[in-house]
């Protein structure tokens, strides 16, 4: 077990696309770290300058107490899972995770010993013997954690290892990563594009964007506490509604007003929201709170709309809406919903749980951030 520490890593290639810029990052001992991003924003890069398969153009690499950069590869004891897991086709299962123990020239018998161990940690001490062919993608997957695990790394490195699986697998193999991690407590850096294996794996979570940081935290502190439009968009499905409109402070009131609509914001955002009086500015509110049914100790708070698409999930419904501008709203509800298609509806919004935007690119939530 291993701290890892990214200290204003920048890594460029070709002398033009910055992969990775100015990123630091501590990935404390033991943690179970989750980089996500969409595709392209510098994921792959940042795992592959912590295992030393690139080389950062300024910035330090700590593995452990250790300045790493100099450090090879193959002596920074970290292992990594690629997304295309490469198993030797010609080997067997167990052939395959005993490789790196043999290539280390261990005695025979405690690299037996070690592949049944971790075999069994995975489940697949019944195919050891099979080779890469006659296995499944779960299979397959399952020992090539287990090429990682038998090495018994300081850190692994794990390069969206869910994504060639079918959806169902990859849900089974997600609580099972879960679990291996509670039992071995390795520091795990788990790279993935996708916001809810990030929220459901992560202690922690690192939000990257364009190949920066963009936010670091708690999965339901991300959630809750987006930094900036983003981040709020990005987590979340379906994701968060957004509405254009304008801050409109009088009488010490505070007003959101909407192409149609003036909401009446809690006069506890007044301290954060009183320099954006007149501003145009864009309201943020989740899905699962909007509803058709009004708000306890609310003043009236409605956006109309007219409904477009009803999805029943089953446990619940997602109504797909448009107001008059072309914004859409989704709002999410009961099992049995009464609403239709083309029905115009008033809906409410719990104004306790709404995000304010700045308009700008960047997208500052001025709600939780506003220094
Ligand atoms: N070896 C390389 N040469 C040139 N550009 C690269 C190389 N590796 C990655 N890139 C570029 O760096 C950016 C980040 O890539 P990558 O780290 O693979 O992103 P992600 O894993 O998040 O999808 C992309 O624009 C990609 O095209
Ligand atoms: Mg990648």
């Amino acid at each position: 077990m291993t701290r890892i520490l990214l200290e204003n890593i920048t890594k460029i290639f070709d002398g033009e696309t910055a992969a990775v810029s100015d990123f630091t990052l501590e990935i404390p001992e033991g943690c179970f770290m989750v980089i996500v991003g969409p595709s392209g924003c510098g994921k792959t890069t940042t795992l592959r300058l912590i295992a030393g398969l690139e080389q950062p153009d300024s910035g330090n690499i700590y593995i452990g107490d250790t300045l790493a950069n100099e450090t090879a590869a193959k002596n920074r004891d970290v292992a990594m899972v690629f997304q295309n897991y490469v198993l030797y086709p010609h080997m067997t299962a167990f052939q395959n995770m005993a490789f790196a123990l043999k290539m280390r020239k261990f005695p025979g018998k405690y690299i037996k010993e070690r592949v049944r161990e971790t075999a069994k940690l995975l489940g697949i001490e019944d195919l050891l013997r099979r080779k890469p062919h006659a296995l499944s993608g779960g299979q397959r997957q399952r020992v090539a954690l287990g090429k990682a695990i038998v090495r018994k790394p300081s850190a692994f490195l794990l390069d969206e290892p869910l994504s060639n699986l079918d959806a169902k697998m990859r849900l089974a193999m997600r609580t099972e990563l879960k679990t291996l991690h509670q039992k071995l407590k390795t520091t795990t850096v788990y790279v993935t594009h996708d916001q809810v294996e990030a929220m459901t794996l992560g202690e922690r979570v690192c939000v990257m964007y364009n190949g920066k940081i963009m936010q670091t935290g708690k999965p339901m502190e991300i959630y809750e506490k987006p930094v900036n439009r983003f981040v709020a968009g990005f987590f979340g499905t379906p994701p968060m509604n957004f509405i254009d409109g304008k801050v409109k402070i009088d009488n010490s009131k505070i007003h959101f007003v909407t192409h149609d609509n003036t909401i009446i914001l809690p006069q506890s955002l007044m301290t954060c929201l009183n320099g954006y009086q007149g501003k145009e500015m864009i309201l943020g509110i989740r899905p699962e709170n909007v509803s058709q049914i009004p708000y306890a100790n609310q003043e009236d708070n409605t956006l109309t709309a007219i409904v477009e698409i009803v999805e029943p999930v089953g446990n619940k419904t997602d109504v797909y809406l448009r107001n008059s501008s072309g914004e859409r709203l989704i709002l999410c509800t009961i099992p049995y919903t009464d609403l239709r298609v083309n029905q115009t509806v008033k809906i409410h919004i719990d104004i306790n749980k709404i995000h304010i935007f700045e308009p700008d690119q960047t997208g500052k939530n001025v709600i939780f951030y506003n220094d």
